[in-house]
């Protein structure tokens, strides 16, 4: 079983495993296999922060986008498919995800994002939780696991005021 006591050695010489999300007040993530929000430059933190470094992703969550993202590694993570691409790798499980970037790119940070289950396994082993923190209330099916606060340091980085406002924000562990 994979734990952060497990990673932590070799994460300070390897690979930074992060997870990058936007979530509203009331922690929704996702509507019927969408985000249910279009937020003109929201995900621009998402493009600047995974851009060359790789992205673990539920199927779910890359069947939504339909093809990996450019400039950076994708791999998903299903138990029913295999998805074949260009810089696109497909695994059975979270843990199998951070050892296969080890071994393809140990100089990469991983960023975990998405979907729930993922972030519910990851909240415990991760470095690092970037959040985009949307100031508003949306309705969803699809939500972030509560995590225990006291665990990091948090770091207001940006806020965005617009139709609907965002904060980026970094939670570190302490
Ligand atoms: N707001 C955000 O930042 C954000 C980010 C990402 C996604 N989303 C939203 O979230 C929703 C999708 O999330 P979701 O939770 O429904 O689905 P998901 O995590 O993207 O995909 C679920 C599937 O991924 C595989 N999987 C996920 N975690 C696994 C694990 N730990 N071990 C093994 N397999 C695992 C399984 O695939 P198999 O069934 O093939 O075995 C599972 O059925 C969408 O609405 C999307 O738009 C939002």
């Amino acid at each position: 079983m994979l734990t952060r006591q497990s990673l932590t050695d070799k994460r300070r010489e390897l690979n930074m495993i992060a997870l990058i999300v936007a979530y509203t007040r009331n922690r929704v993530i996702g509507n019927e296999g969408c985000i249910p929000w279009r937020i003109k430059g929201e995900q621009r933190r998402f493009r600047e922060l995974t851009t060359g470094n790789i992205v673990v992703m539920g199927r779910r969550s890359y069947e939504e986008i339909g093809r990996p993202l450019p400039n950076r590694t994708t791999i998903v993570v299903s138990g029913t498919k295999v998805f074949e691409a260009e810089n696109c790798y497909t695994v059975k499980s979270l843990s199998e995800a951070i050892a296969l970037a080890q071994e393809i790119a140990p100089d990469q940070h991983i960023y975990i994002s998405g979907g729930a289950r993922l972030y519910e396994e990851a909240v415990p082993l991760v470095e690092k939780m970037y959040i985009t923190e949307i100031e508003a209330e949306i309705p969803g099916d699809t939500y972030f696991p509560k995590f225990d606060e006291c665990c990091f340091n948090k770091e207001i980085n940006e806020r965005v005021e617009g139709e609907i406002d965002f904060t980026y924000v970094t939670y570190t562990r302490k």
